[in-house]
């Protein structure tokens, strides 16, 4: 049974942590909520020791009160089962239910996060908060989801987690001759006889076995998704509720395989929180939300964001309100119902005191406050965008990249030919170069449904299956073309190397034949024959059953074929060897999309600064304008301002920094000119 999703309106809050506060703060907090135009806030989340002080004794009287308080103010909830935060009575109960790190150090409480996933205790304990929740509020008009958890991802590694990875061991292998098969454990004299001889990926003398490590990986995240799933069942046990969702987290938070987790909820949300204080952090924005419309499959949450800082190594840079408000639309423009972020207030104390929020420590009188204020208003006039169109599809894509937990894992495995090669960061670039191209992009996962898309990227993946593989060549054959990133396909399900030649399984869709990777040292680069320039990797092969379309030009490779495309039934499949550096891709990206006659959303707008995306809605299309660049530019053409509230002919002014979003006239063209 699933709860669809479907607020009338787009959602505007954040985190609210009123447990932290005095009730006269409670006052001010809902002024100024209303104030802002927040409909929405998260309650709940870590609240564990002050909704059960004790063991099994529950005391939510000041959570009946917060929530009486909301409702007299019409905002809406986000309720969170507390359970990512055990309190200190929860370790001493159960000291055996704290995670074990791979070293043996058993970890206490004094943070967040404290809790052995397996351990029976904890299930139960989570369960029996969750229901307690459920019972009590389950059923409360102003409910609009729960949040269950908050961002899964405590590893354990101790007794609990051996015997239940033994189980799903059990239940992947079917037997010990299997596991040993495909663990290879005639490697090292690994060869295990008893499945209670096997253990977590704990600390050891010298590199894991890398079909352990990457089964380690794909068991966690299915034991997080069997916790979660408890306490669903618990809160849809109590009786008919709100949508259930947990949030994800990105850019970097890799234990849980998302596309599995999706089918489980009925909504995906996520946290993003942005890497880099630098221009690079809009296409950052882009990916984030793309990934998570592309997990989620239709409208989805942005569950929490930074209102005003950027965590850039030490320093704790600053977001100014036009960029806070500017990637909030950019969120929404890729299908969030709503912009939430971490958090209400700014804590007086505890270990996120520094970090931002809507409500600073200077309290309303702060240009981060107004921006807040400023957003809630402009969300307001977009009402209308959040009605998803009758498919559900918010954006229309004829692009796809492949994003795959099971890659990130395997690429994680030590002494590759080059273990500078990593898995976010190749994907990111793809989707950057697409980004920086203007068009819109969605990722898809093994065994999709992508007839519809003109171009498919596979930007690397280690470890193929024989289904990938025969998923694949279907897509190429029926007239897709695809494009295939190095070290891709060189081994099966299991880390086993396809012996005969790189790149294994895939050899004989993309006509090559790799027979060496050549890695490059991190000072070392070269140009192709097209002009690119590569960096970290390079490969030997034989002269290809394939187009040549660029060779290398230097040392023992000079002439040898670098990147290739062979015809397969009615479409083509590429391999580019080499590590094109970001703007070579761009290079490369730009033109292959030309090729193939992928359109930019707005093509008038690419170099301008402006970002482009189009939202479907169930009255139309949305066209939205976010201008990252320095200088005004005009569009021009058939619609409507929202945020202005202007017709766009003969023409509106987009200005630095600024953003329009318009509800265009049905097949409307438009014109883009810098000032
Ligand atoms: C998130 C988390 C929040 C807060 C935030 C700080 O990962 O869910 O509770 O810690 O990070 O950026």
């Amino acid at each position: 049974m699933t709860v669809p999703f479907a607020p009338a309106r787009l959602l505007f809050g954040g985190d609210y942590n009123p447990e932290q506060w005095p009730r006269e703060v409670w006052a001010e907090d809902m002024a100024l909520m209303r104030r802002a135009g927040v409909n929405t806030v998260t309650i709940g989340v870590f609240s564990w020791a002050a909704i059960e002080p004790r063991e099994g004794e529950f005391d939510a009287g000041w959570l009946d009160d917060v929530v009486a308080l909301l409702d007299a103010h019409e905002i809406g909830f986000f309720l969170a089962t507390p359970t990512a935060s055990p309190p200190p009575w929860f370790t001493r109960a159960h000291p055996d239910a704290m995670p074990v790190r791979p070293d043996g150090t058993r970890l206490s409480h004094g943070s967040r996060d404290t809790y052995a996933i397996s351990a029976p205790a904890y299930r139960q304990a989570a369960r029996r908060v969750a229901r307690f929740l459920a019972e009590r509020y389950g059923a409360h008009p102003r409910l609009r989801g729960w949040h269950v958890h908050n961002e899964y991802g405590t590893v354990d590694h101790g007794p609990h987690a051996a015997v239940a990875f033994r189980r799903w061991l059990e239940k992947r292998h079917g037997s010990l001759e299997a596991l040993n098969a495909a663990w290879n454990t005639a490697f090292w004299s690994q060869r295990y006889d008893d499945w209670d001889e096997i253990l977590p990926p704990c600390a050891t003398q010298y590199l894991h076995n890398p079909a352990q490590a990457v089964d380690f990986k794909r068991f966690c995240s299915d034991e997080m998704l069997a916790a979660f799933a408890e306490q669903r069942d618990e809160i849809r046990a109590a009786g008919p509720t709100a949508p259930i969702t947990t949030n994800f987290m990105l850019p970097t938070w890799n234990h849980l395989d998302q596309w599995g987790w999706s089918d489980h909820l009925d909504l995906v949300s996520v946290d993003h929180y942005l890497d880099t204080p630098g221009p690079d952090g809009e296409a950052h924005v882009a990916y984030g939300a793309d990934l998570t419309r592309s997990w989620g499959g239709g409208p989805w949450l942005l569950m929490e964001q930074s209102a005003a800082g950027i965590r850039d190594g030490a320093r704790q840079a600053v977001k100014d309100p036009d960029r806070m408000i500017r990637n909030s639309l950019g969120y929404v423009a890729r299908g969030s119902q709503g912009a939430l972020f971490f958090q209400w207030r700014a804590s007086a104390g505890g270990s996120e005191t520094w970090h931002s929020a809507m409500v600073p420590h200077a309290g309303p009188r702060s240009r981060t406050f107004e921006g807040v204020v400023e957003l809630g208003a402009l969300l307001d006039h977009l009402q209308e965008v959040a009605a998803p169109p009758h498919d559900g599809r918010v954006v229309e894509a004829d692009v796809a990249v492949l994003w795959d937990a099971d890659g990130w894992w395997s690429l994680e495995t030590p002494h590759l030919p080059n273990d500078d090669l990593d898995y976010a960061t190749e994907v990111r670039a793809t989707h950057r170069a697409l980004w920086r191209a203007g068009v819109a992009v969605d990722f898809v996962r093994t065994g999709a449904d992508v007839a519809r898309y003109r171009v498919l990227f596979v930007p690397t993946l280690m470890a193929v299956d024989s289904d990938t593989v025969a998923w694949l060549t279907r897509y190429v054959e029926a007239g897709g073309h695809l494009v295939v990133g190095r070290f891709t396909g060189v081994a099966d399900e299991h880390q086993r190397v396809v012996p005969g030649g790189y790149p294994g399984r895939l050899r004989d869709l993309l006509g090559v034949r790799v027979t060496e990777h050549v890695p490059l040292a991190p000072d070392e680069s070269q140009e192709l024959s097209d002009g690119s320039t590569v960096v970290q990797w390079t490969e030997r092969m034989d002269p290809p059953r394939a187009e040549v379309l660029a060779t290398y030009s230097a040392g023992t490779l000079a002439g040898s074929p670098a990147v290739t495309r062979r015809s397969a039934g009615a479409g083509t499949a590429t391999y580019v060897s080499a590590g094109l550096t970001q703007e070579s891709l761009d290079r490369f990206v730009a033109a292959l999309l030309a090729r193939h006659g992928v359109r930019p959303v707005l093509p008038g707008a690419v170099g301008t600064g402006v970002e482009a995306i189009r939202r479907r809605g169930a009255a139309g299309t949305y066209l939205f304008l976010l201008h990252h660049g320095d200088r005004a530019v005009r569009v021009a053409g058939p619609g409507h301002d929202l945020v202005s509230d202007a017709p766009t002919e003969p023409g509106i002014v987009v200005p630095a920094g600024g953003y329009a979003v318009v509800r265009e006239a049905p097949g409307a063209t438009w014109s883009v000119t810098t000032l």
